[in-house]
C-alpha cells in the first residue's frame, strides 16, 4: 500500500471514533470513503444503519453487512462522512471526482455534522486547481457549457460517465474561486445544473487529515 492509501485508512479509521453507538451514519462514497465502510464493517455491532452516498457506497456496506437506511425514512442523521478533492483548514471543500456529488450534497445538507477524511495532498490554501465537478441534465449541455464559459471556466465533458441520478459531469477547468460561496449558488442558478461540486455554503465541521501516519483533527 502507498502512503497516501495508508494516509486515507488512518484518516477514515480515525473517523469511527466520532460515532456513537446506535447512531445511523450517512456515509460518503470514493476510495477513502470505502475504508471508512470497511471500518464500520469492523465495529458494526455499534451502528444502527447507514444512508449511502452513491449506489457503489450502498453496495460496499451491504457487502460488510450494514443495514441501509433510507434518507426519507431518518430525516436526519447525527454524522455525515465523506472525503473530498480539495479541502481548506476552513472545511470548505470540491467533491465529485466520483461523481455522486449530488447524493453527497443531499446527504451532508441532512446532517448534524460532517467530518471529512483525506490524506495531506487534498489540503490547500485556496480551492481551484482541482477542476469543479458540475452535474448536468444532459439537455442543457451546449447552454451550460457556454454560461461557464463566459464564466472564465472551461468545461470538459466527463466520457462515458453517467450519474447514479442518470445525468453528465462536466469537469470546469481555470475557474476563479475567489469567491467560493458566492459561484456555489451561482452556478446552481444555471437552468440544467443539478449540483456543482462547491461545498462551501455547508463546508465540513471536522476535517481529519492524515499526513504520512501522523493523523491531524482541524475544526
Ligand atoms: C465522490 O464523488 C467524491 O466527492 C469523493 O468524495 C472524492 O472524489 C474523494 O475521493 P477519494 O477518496 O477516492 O480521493
Amino acid at each position: 500500500m502507498s502512503n497516501r492509501d495508508d494516509d486515507k485508512r488512518l484518516a477514515a479509521y480515525a473517523a469511527l471514533e466520532q460515532i456513537e453507538p446506535g447512531w445511523t451514519v450517512g456515509v460518503g462514497t470514493g476510495s477513502t470513503a470505502n475504508w471508512f465502510i470497511d471500518g464500520l464493517g469492523e465495529v458494526k455491532r455499534d451502528v444502527a444503519g447507514a444512508v449511502a452516498s452513491s449506489e457503489a457506497s450502498a453496495e460496499r456496506l451491504r457487502d460488510v453487512g450494514i443495514p441501509l437506511v433510507e434518507l426519507w425514512d431518518v430525516g436526519r442523521l447525527p454524522i455525515y462522512v465523506d472525503g473530498a478533492d480539495e479541502a481548506t483548514r476552513r472545511g470548505e471543500l470540491i467533491k465529485g471526482g466520483g461523481g455522486a456529488l449530488t447524493r453527497e450534497k443531499i446527504v451532508a445538507e441532512a446532517s448534524d455534522r460532517f467530518v471529512c477524511i483525506v490524506d495531506s495532498s487534498k489540503v490547500v490554501e485556496r480551492l481551484g486547481a482541482f477542476p469543479l465537478p458540475v452535474e448536468i441534465v444532459p439537455l442543457a449541455r451546449r447552454q451550460i457549457a457556454e454560461r461557464l464559459g463566459q464564466l472564465g471556466g472551461r468545461p470538459v465533458l466527463r466520457e462515458g460517465f453517467t450519474t447514479d441520478n442518470g445525468n453528465a459531469i462536466l469537469d470546469v477547468h481555470d475557474l476563479k474561486l475567489d469567491d467560493p460561496q458566492g459561484l456555489e449558488a451561482e452556478l446552481n442558478q444555471i437552468p440544467g445544473v443539478v449540483t456543482n461540486g462547491l461545498f462551501c455554503r455547508r463546508p465540513a465541521d471536522l476535517l481529519i487529515v492524515a499526513d504520512r501516519g501522523h493523523v491531524s483533527h482541524i475544526r
